[in-house]
């Protein structure tokens, strides 16, 4: 399973890039805010920091003014993945850029049927959004078991990309289900290698290793 960081900050995803794990990036509208940059240019920063794709979502809602939106946006790197919403226009636009070789996300997913209709409007990646469905009395893991056995049974290449990820156990249960990639906020991605047994068991190995008086550097 893939690995992006969901966030715009670029303390975070240097140092995730340094992990080796990050795979790629999603950023949204709200993240583009909080990070109190500019769009193009932290788009551009990111860009460069991983070669995995990095989701730059458009703001319009018609079809026409988001293919003008995803002609600027695409231009920032070749690693730009256009991130469309799911709707009539948002599929519209995504057929269009696919066709044309671009990369696309469809977001803001709800439902299987929903996913079902990105996947044949030809989407890169879907992303279902687990943790607002939790939020809104779901489960949001069910929805990407539904998402997995639809798209297996027919085949499709789109990937599933299992975003509104809030904890351990959403990243524990997209892998099992089988999501092809995950994003995460930082936090949740740093949480993964925490293990009290972990922390105990190299305290306890530092405690013995003392009492040789030995060193290795
Ligand atoms: C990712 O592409 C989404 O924008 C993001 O995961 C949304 O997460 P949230 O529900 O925590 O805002």
């Amino acid at each position: 399973m893939k690995f992006f960081a969901d966030t715009a900050e670029i303390d975070d995803i240097k140092e995730m890039a340094a992990t080796g794990l990050l795979d790629g990036v999603t950023t949204n509208p709200s993240l583009i805010a909080k990070s109190g940059r500019d769009f193009m240019e932290v788009t551009r920063e990111i860009c460069g920091l991983t070669d995995g794709p990095v989701s730059a979502e458009v703001v319009a809602l018609d079809h026409p003014t988001m293919m003008k939106e995803a002609e600027i946006l695409r231009k920032i790197a070749d690693n730009v993945c256009i991130k469309v919403p799911l709707t009539i226009d948002g599929l519209k636009t995504c057929k269009a850029l696919t066709d044309d070789g671009t990369m696309v996300n469809v977001t803001l997913c709800f439902s299987a049927n929903q996913a079902l209709l990105a996947a044949k409007a030809g989407a890169t990646f879907v992303s279902p959004f687990v943790g607002r469905h939790d939020d809104n009395g779901s489960n949001g893991m069910d929805l990407i078991r539904d998402i997995r056995t639809i798209y297996d049974n027919y085949l499709f290449d789109t990937e599933i990309l299992v975003a509104s990820v809030r904890h351990a156990t959403h990243v524990l249960e997209s892998a099992l289900i089988g999501a092809d990639v995950m994003t995460a906020p930082p936090a949740v991605i740093k949480g993964l290698f925490k293990h009290i047994l972990t922390d105990k068991g190299i305290e306890g190995f530092l405690k013995d290793w003392e009492t040789t008086g030995q060193s290795i550097v």
